[in-house]
């Protein structure tokens, strides 16, 4: 059986599976359950430093996206940092990281952005027994306005000094979270990295607004009729913090730089995916605010039985796996020549394909045969560009089948060279041709 025991920057946890800082980790109640689920580890929601807790709205904090079948594929929140008293919150924390010694627990941390400030929180958690805090830089509504969360995490300088303030004050290991809402997240990557942060993780939520209310014309969630904007998360945005994990992952500047990834992640093959991209380990929240804290019995069974199968005995077998397949698009090969392939067997007949393809601009897939629906791909117009199949509600209906060196591609009226060529030597390109001239 696969081994999932996990060590992330020295933080020891029986599996990569962590809960990020959010409402699932605010309280010891939920911490102990979730624990009992099974999660290898918690990022204990974002404490704020001491005196009156912040205070959250009392109408609606969420917004959402879904899919047609009612799924949730995103969620926007304008809740705050923790709203319970500061030494409560340390309290549970010592007592569970005492019951649970074999878990990891972090602690998100949001106080202004003065030393003195990170100076006085920093032994009250470390008196804790926590095994390390998390720099909450991205939270984008509410705290930002207040000089804290993406309002760092947004300048590299804030960045580095923050950070460094932290390495020189504590002895925990420092976990820097990156706020998704910039330009280049390589940015506040490399400042932490030189500043010292142990790790990074990302991403932390997204600058979103979900829907306005045609009725009253207010943004939701609304607020006694005016709305802001919040932070998204979930499925829907995975795929860019998929990509943000990849651009640290090859930096070479970030090179060495351990990354806890977030964003979307609900399945054991979502994790997977974040790990073969070069994430140690990853954490999630919103899966578990929709389908609770068991759903991590489902990630462990099916990352140990896709290891099993592939022969993966530890995560550091596929740990980074991905990362050198990553490149600029200027070097991929245009030499690999794919046609779409229909399954008449499996064709439902509904058209979708014929409506993307000849409405998108290729033209095709023919729509009729002898008087009767019949779709078929036209290899002479196929570019190859997936489309059909990513609209065709058959999965496994439409393949994407690559043509052999020497087959003739009907389009170009070429035949497949057996050679990799990319852009920067493609004779179009007016670069390649100034540097062949
Ligand atoms: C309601 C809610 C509250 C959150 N509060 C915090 C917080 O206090 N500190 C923090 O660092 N991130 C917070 N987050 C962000 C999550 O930790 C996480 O980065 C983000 O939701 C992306 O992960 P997901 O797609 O799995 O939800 C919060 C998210 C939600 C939905
Ligand atoms: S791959 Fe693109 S061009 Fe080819 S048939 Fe499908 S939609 Fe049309
Ligand atoms: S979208 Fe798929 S099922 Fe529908 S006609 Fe095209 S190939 Fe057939």
């Amino acid at each position: 059986m696969a081994d999932l025991r996990s060590n992330f920057v020295g933080i020891k946890s029986p599996n990569p599976f962590w809960l990020a800082s959010a409402p699932p980790t605010d309280k010891a109640y939920n911490v102990e359950r979730a624990f009992k689920a099974g999660w290898g580890g918690v990022v204990w929601k974002t404490l704020g430093e001491e005196g009156p807790p912040v205070v959250n709205v009392n109408g609606p904090r969420y917004g959402a996206i879904w899919g047609a079948d009612r799924r949730l594929l995103g969620l926007n929140n304008i809740e705050l940092i923790t709203d319970r008293d500061l030494y409560v919150n340390l309290r549970e924390i010592k007592q569970v990281k005492k019951d649970w010694p074999d878990r990891a627990v972090v602690v998100s941390l949001m106080v202004p952005c003065e030393e003195e400030s990170w100076k006085a929180i920093l032994p009250l958690v470390e008196e804790t027994g926590a095994d390390g805090i998390e720099l909450n830089f991205g939270c984008p509504h509410g705290m930002s306005e207040r000089g804290m969360g993406a309002a760092v995490g947004q300048v590299p300088e804030y960045v580095e000094m923050v950070v460094r303030w932290c390495k020189a004050n504590t002895r925990m290991p420092v976990i820097t979270k990156l706020t998704p809402n910039i330009t280049d997240i390589r940015k506040p990557a490399r400042a932490a990295h030189a500043a010292g942060t142990d790790a990074v993780s990302l991403i932390n939520t997204i600058n979103s607004i979900t829907s306005v209310n045609l009725d009253t014309f207010a943004p939701e969630p609304t607020i006694d009729g005016k709305g802001t904007h919040g932070g998204y998360c979930g499925p829907a945005v995975k795929p860019i913090a998929l990509s943000m994990v990849s651009e640290i992952a090859r930096d070479s500047e970030c090179a060495g730089l351990p990354i806890s990834a977030i964003g979307g992640i609900t399945t054991w093959r979502d994790a997977a995916e974040f790990m073969a991209m070069g994430a140690g380990n990853v954490q999630v929240c919103t899966a578990v605010m929709t389908y609770g804290f068991k759903i991590v019995q489902e990630m462990i069974s099916g990352l140990e039985n896709w290891m099993d199968a592939k022969g993966h005995a530890t995560l550091a077998d596929f740990a980074g796996r991905a990362v050198p397949n990553v490149t600029d698009w200027q070097y991929l090969n245009l030499n690999y020549i794919t046609k779409a392939r229909i399954d008449q067997d499996k064709c439902i007949k509904c058209g979708r394909c014929y409506i993307a393809c000849e409405d998108t601009s290729h033209q095709a897939i023919t729509a009729m045969k002898d008087g009767q629906r019949h779709f078929e791909v036209q290899d002479n117009e196929c570019v190859a560009c997936n489309l059909c199949v990513d609209v065709c509600p058959v999965e496994g209906c439409i393949t994407m089948e690559r043509l052999e060196a020497g087959a003739l591609d009907q389009r170009t009226g070429k035949k497949v060279s057996a050679d990799y060529a990319n852009w920067t030597t493609h004779p179009n390109n007016p670069m390649a041709t100034e540097a062949a001239e």
